[in-house]
């Protein structure tokens, strides 16, 4: 997958280059292509803002700026990139969003700094390609590029060949299939007794088929305490709706 990103902080991605994401760099699995913003600001003093129209605090990215550096790095190709603009204001992200832009071959992220983007570069490019407003969350950051790093390793770890275990992407909190809007459950290692804490002894049984349906139950557990909202979205089976029955009956005292 190519990812190309514009933004006045492109050293705000040096974390790219290290564990999952620079493994998958480094096979060639993920193509990172960071722009500085400001390579198309021709004044003196490379500006990018300017005081917003109305009136208000702070300042607006220059329409100009941005097309001619998209213009320039979507010309590379014949295809277009999907997209990604991060803000407030955006579409939630979430892990069927991240599994949606992972079937991208390449995906275009223009973080915003000040009070972000002159509005019209989002309706011109949105006419031209497929263009996402998107929030990681209702919280406002200094700028985009947290949210594009959080995007970009959500987005990675799925690419095949990203993560060691094919299988840990399908067990996830989330992750579309049975743990679709499920908290995944505790993990456990080795010792089996840390502090006067034990390992749940079911675990130690070496029963597949029991140790699967104790997760699940975990899973169930831990949504209905942390994330109560989502279980009525979930998929459920009878032997679900059996334990959240137990758990809710009991008023499960056990916090995690
Ligand atoms: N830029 C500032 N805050 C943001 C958020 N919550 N999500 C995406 N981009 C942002």
């Amino acid at each position: 997958m190519r990812i190309d990103v514009i933004s006045i902080f492109p050293e705000y991605f040096a974390p790219l280059d290290v564990s999952l994401m620079g493994k998958a760099r480094d096979k060639g699995i993920l193509d990172v292509r960071l722009h500085q913003l400001r390579e198309w600001a021709h004044d003196v003093h490379k500006t990018v803002d300017d005081t917003p129209y109305g009136g208000g605090p702070g300042m607006v990215m220059k329409p100009e700026i941005w097309g001619a550096a998209i213009d320039d790095v979507i010309a590379s190709e014949e295809a277009l990139p999907r997209m990604i603009v991060p803000t407030p204001s955006g579409r939630p992200f979430t892990q069927a969003v991240a599994l949606e832009y992972a079937a991208e071959p390449w995906l275009l992220f223009a973080p915003a700094r000040y009070e972000g983007i002159d509005s019209r570069v989002m309706i011109e490019y949105g006419t031209h390609l497929r263009l996402d407003e998107v929030s990681i969350g209702d919280y406002v950051l200094a700028g985009g590029e947290a949210a594009v790093l959080v995007m970009i390793e959500a987005v990675a770890r799925l690419l095949p060949g990203v993560l060691g275990n094919a299988v840990s992407a399908t067990d996830d909190s989330f992750a579309p299939g049975a743990m679709e809007n499920l908290l995944e459950g505790p993990v456990f290692t080795k010792p089996p007794v840390w502090r006067d804490h034990e390992v749940p002894e079911i675990l130690l049984s070496g029963h597949h088929g029991k140790i699967a349906r104790w997760r699940r139950d975990q899973a169930l557990r831990r949504t209905l305490q942390k994330r109560p909202e989502l279980i009525e979205r979930g998929d459920l089976s009878a032997a679900d709706l059996k334990t959240l029955d137990t758990f809710r009956a009991d008023g499960d005292p056990v916090a995690d």
